[in-house]
């Protein structure tokens, strides 16, 4: 674990403006040429298309994940690259990354925490062992990270910030979805209270929540999937609006927008409406 001394805040630190109603929600990021930034779940998927954007606009990236080889083949077509392999579910495996990438940067501008996990769950095959397991991933391996994540942010300064990986699953509650959909939301929630914390110190924080985007993870599925957006696609719009300073970055905005309809309808009519659109 971090020590005290690196959580602690600046006793004096002063307060950032704060955004008024209007307006960027986060500090915009001025381009991402020469910025730090550490991706991790940076293999393949999401997180390997977001790495080679990110390379291509010329930042120095720090690549993460369990497998090495395909993160230094990556590396490998940038002369900013730093390898650090790691598991999210291993703390130590994040410290020393961390050490790995504060010994090499100093401080991170920018944290992507993109790992993640899906297994497809209803409750007449409830699984313990499987809903653990997929929590050990994507809620406490995400707490990991930001633990390790957020002593290198504060060492770049205001201006730096963290970026967590949600879904659109975390909105409201779908089926086969039990316990991902769970991680989701709870990522939302966390992600929220994080900003209300960070915010006022002058740190970035953004959420991202994919609709269906092509990857290994949805490569899966056998049902067929709305509005399902290329893994670069879904790479450019997060480094876009984290540039424009949005708080959350979702997407494709035509599935999106419907389900943020969807959350704030009362249950009454959300439940009725799930079964309809889904079928289930
Ligand atoms: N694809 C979608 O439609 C979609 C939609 C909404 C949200 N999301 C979210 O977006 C994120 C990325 O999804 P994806 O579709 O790109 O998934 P993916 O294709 O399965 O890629 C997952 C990435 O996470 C890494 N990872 C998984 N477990 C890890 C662990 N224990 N430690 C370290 N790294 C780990 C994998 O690398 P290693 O195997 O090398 O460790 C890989 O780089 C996930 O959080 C997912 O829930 C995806």
């Amino acid at each position: 674990m971090s020590t005290a001394v690196e959580r602690a805040a600046p006793a004096a630190a002063p307060r950032a403006t704060l955004p008024g109603l209007f307006g960027p929600l986060n500090p915009p990021f001025a381009g991402y040429q020469g910025r730090r930034v550490w991706v991790i779940g940076a293999s393949y998927g999401i997180g390997a298309a977001i790495a080679r954007e990110l390379i291509s606009r010329g930042a120095k990236v720090a690549l993460s994940a369990r497998k090495r080889d395909l993160l230094d083949e990556l590396a490998a077509t940038s002369t900013h690259a730093l390898v650090a392999p790691l598991d999210v579910t291993d703390h130590a495996s994040l410290q020393k990354a961390a050490e790995q990438i504060g010994q090499h940067w100093g401080g991170v501008d920018l944290v992507l925490i993109v790992a993640g996990t899906h297994t497809e769950m209803r409750a007449q095959d409830f699984n313990l062992a499987a809903a653990r397991k997929l929590l050990e991933v994507n809620l406490h391996g995400v707490l990991n990270c930001v633990d390790v994540a957020m002593p290198l942010m504060r060492r770049a300064g205001p201006g730096a910030g963290i970026a967590i990986v949600s879904s659109v699953a975390g909105y409201v509650g779908l089926p086969r979805s039990l316990i991902y959909g769970a991680s989701k939301a709870a990522l939302i929630n966390f992600t929220e209270s994080l900003y209300g914390d960070l915010r006022p110190e002058g740190y970035g924080v953004y959420l991202v929540s994919p609709g269906f985007v092509d990857t290994p993870l949805t490569q899966k599925n056998e049902f067929k999937m709305p509005a399902l957006l290329p893994a670069a696609e879904a790479a450019r719009i997060t480094l876009d609006e984290i540039a424009a300073g949005c708080f959350e970055s979702h997407y494709p905005k035509r599935f999106t927008l419907g389900l943020k309809l969807l959350r704030i309808l009362p249950h009454r009519f959300q439940l009725w409406a799930v079964r309809k659109i889904t079928g289930q």
